[in-house]
């Protein structure tokens, strides 16, 4: 008699309703899967947050979450879910802790990547507790902030050293700017990083064994960030800023991540690579938004449907120290040991294998549901939702294009025939 098995994908989510709607609608596209004599299928619910009992037993089979690096009760009840139940989850609230970006930098000097100089600074007003007083009387030592930023030279960046959505980044070009940031820093606890001249500033989103590598520009508005681009670095600098991302996800078991480094010429200087679960709001990834959405899909079944294991709190770190370590490596050939470390932790080629046997017609469906009625009506209300009510009309049009471009696109490289 033939198996069945159902699986269900719990989403922890925040505001958002846009890509929720999209992985539901993809999800239920992918329809059953047999593979090795089971049939699989698929659902997705949003879970709520409750009291829990420690023992009690987790519905979901793998868990897409937005709230874990921001509150503490989720991201307990992950953990015990990760470490109690064997729940699958993308990113691993052990190493996520607030997406915490200071450990991501620590971890990638180690291994010998370009992160540009930075200094931790104690806190200027440290957190309340009755009992600082007295030890920072005793064993903070006087510093003298003014050497420390020209050492680092200006201009200089500073910024919490747990980032996360430009809360609290200054760019410091003097020392009346120094003081005066630092003052301001209050309780946050902040890095001092030197500044990287660069020409393009690279986002790497990785969802699984799948990156894109995209064309950021963080000066402009959220709608207007991601260029549609390809090409805009040297083939190497590509090769580069992919194989970072995925190798900061390996390390730390990260499966849905964005990682940003600045480039200038084939120089690549990773920033900030640790951001969970980014954002992949339609206003935001517009034309990339059904890749993201698909290949979330695509990640989640595969997890399920293969039933891939990993030990929650165990990274293996020594393995990549021991590459960093050794005297016969130089720069690239750590890289590319990192690389096939990190491509054995995120299954690449058995991933694509077994995309291409069991979700042949997944692309075509993607591309039919994102030029469908009910796409539209995620878009509109989406668009609705993010935007005053005078501007709709003119950010409807702006994102009906690029998805439209997408569409385009899509159809040739699928070589499906347009309407
Ligand atoms: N070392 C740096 N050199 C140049 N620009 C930087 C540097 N650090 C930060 N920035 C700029 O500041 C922005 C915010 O810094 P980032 O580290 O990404 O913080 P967050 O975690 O808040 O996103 C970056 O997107 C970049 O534009
Ligand atoms: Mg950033």
């Amino acid at each position: 008699m033939e198996q069945t098995r159902r699986h269900l994908v719990g989403l922890l989510l925040g505001v958002e309703e846009d890509w929720p709607q999209a992985f539901d609608a993809l999800l239920r596209r992918v329809g059953p899967v047999t593979a090795d004599g089971v049939t699989h299928t698929f659902d997705a619910e949003r879970l709520t947050i409750e009291p829990f009992d420690l023992a009690d037993p987790v519905r979901a089979d793998l868990i897409i979450d937005r709230l874990a690096h921001w509150y503490y009760h989720p991201r307990e009840w992950l953990k015990k879910a990760a470490l109690v139940n064997g729940t699958y989850l993308l990113n691993s609230p052990f190493t996520f802790q607030s997406m915490e970006k200071h450990s991501a930098y620590c971890a990638m000097i180690r291994l010998g990547l370009k992160v540009p100089r930075t200094v931790l600074v104690p806190y200027k007003n440290p957190v309340d507790n009755d009992r600082w007083a007295y030890t920072s009387a005793k064993y903070n030592l006087p510093f003298d902030l003014s050497a420390i930023a020209e050492d680092l030279g200006y201009p200089l960046y500073m910024k919490p050293f747990d980032g996360g959505g430009w809360r609290g980044v200054s760019r410091i070009t003097n020392a009346e700017e120094l003081h005066r940031a630092y003052d301001e820093s209050g309780e946050m606890l902040m890095h001092l990083q030197a500044t990287v001249e660069y020409e393009h500033f690279a986002r790497a989103l990785t969802i699984g064994a799948e990156t894109m590598v995209l064309d950021f520009r963080p000066d402009k508005p959220m709608h207007a960030r991601y260029a549609v681009t390809s090409d805009f670095l040297s083939p190497s600098a590509a090769d580069e800023t992919r194989a970072i991302s995925r190798i900061v996800n390996a390390f730390f078991g990260w499966e849905f991540n964005s990682a940003e480094m600045l480039v200038a010429g084939d120089e690549v200087y990773p920033i900030d690579y640790a951001n969970a679960c980014p954002d992949v709001a339609v206003t935001s990834l517009h034309y990339y938004f059904p890749w993201a959405i698909a290949a979330l899909v695509r990640w989640s079944v595969y997890c399920l449907a293969t039933g891939r294991r990993r030990s929650p709190a165990d990274l293996q770190t020594q393995r990549y120290f021991a590459i960093a370590d050794d005297p016969a490596l130089d720069y690239r050939a750590k890289l590319a040991a990192y690389s096939a470390l990190a491509e054995e932790y995120l299954d690449t080629e058995r991933y694509q294998q077994w995309c291409a046997e069991h979700l042949p017609h997944l692309d075509e469906q993607v591309l039919e549901w994102v030029s469908s009625t009910a796409f539209d009506r995620v878009l509109k209300e989406t668009v609705v939702a993010t935007y005053p009510p005078h501007e709709h009309h003119h950010f409807l049009d702006y994102f009906h294009g690029l998805i439209d471009q997408w569409i385009v696109d899509e159809a040739r490289r699928l070589r499906v025939p347009q309407h």
